[in-house]
């Protein structure tokens, strides 16, 4: 299956029946992206933006690979998925072998709070397959921890996801001052907003203090350019 044979409502109930964080380990702020979402953010970076074609994608914290599985499915050359948690790698690399999509993505685990990802990539990369590394080649896709159990996560994703890449795509919950504090904070690190792309997301009960069954909020899809000379 690629981009060119793939109906949305198609990648939508491949996503929704993956299998999911069992359980979900609030220190990492695990939570997943939903199934419409998931869609909605690769038909806009597949076709819209033109991100996925010949390009490795990177998955920051990819968990149990949802964001992952739907680079693949749309047609990135090669996907790779890389998390902290070794037990949701293996739920990621479950999901992948059940869609028979082993040799398009590759898992890690690493920690980004501790490790460079510049030294974390070029020890995983593929020349033979790949052609020699270059940013240029790599578009990072992440739906960073929201940084409330530890401070300023999601900023240091996006530091470390710019050292590699020539595009990223982050989402962040939305609201105003997120915004403005966002584009500061991607300014300062030698980065500029190319566009933003509202999505509404839907969060499912998680964890026992979500009093809901499911709450819908609105995100942002950010779209980051390196700042070039
Ligand atoms: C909000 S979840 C996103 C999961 C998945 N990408 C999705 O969208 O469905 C954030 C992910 O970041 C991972 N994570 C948290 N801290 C990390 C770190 N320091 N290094 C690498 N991954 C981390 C968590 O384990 C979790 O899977």
């Amino acid at each position: 299956m690629t981009a060119y044979n793939l109906k949305k409502s198609e990648l939508i109930n491949i996503i929704q029946g993956l299998k999911t964080f069992n359980p979900p380990k609030i220190r990492y702020e695990q939570y997943i992206t939903d199934a419409i979402t998931t869609a909605d953010i690769f038909f806009h970076i597949g076709f819209e933006q033109q991100d996925l074609e010949n390009r490795i994608v990177l998955d920051l914290g990819c968990g149990t690979g949802n964001l992952t599985v739907a680079a693949a499915l749309m047609g990135a050359d090669h996907v790779i998925g890389l998390d902290v948690d070794p037990d949701a790698l293996a739920i990621c690399k479950e999901n992948v072998k059940s869609l028979e999509l082993d040799t398009k993505v590759s898992c890690i685990q690493a920690d980004l709070q501790k490790e460079d990802l510049r030294e974390i990539i070029s020890r995983s990369w593929r020349s033979d397959d790949w052609g020699e590394f270059s940013p240029e080649t790599i578009v990072t896709v992440t739906n960073p921890p929201f940084g409330v159990k530890v401070r300023g996560a999601d900023t240091i994703f996006l530091k470390q996801a710019l050292k590699v890449s020539s595009v990223v795509y982050s989402l962040h919950l939305a609201h105003p001052k997120g915004r403005d504090f966002l584009n500061q904070k991607i300014s300062q690190l030698g980065a500029r907003v190319d566009l933003i792309f509202p999505l509404s997301l839907v969060l499912k009960h998680t964890y026992h203090f979500h009093s809901k069954k499911q709450k819908r909020v609105t995100a942002d899809l950010y779209r980051i350019l390196p700042l070039t000379e």
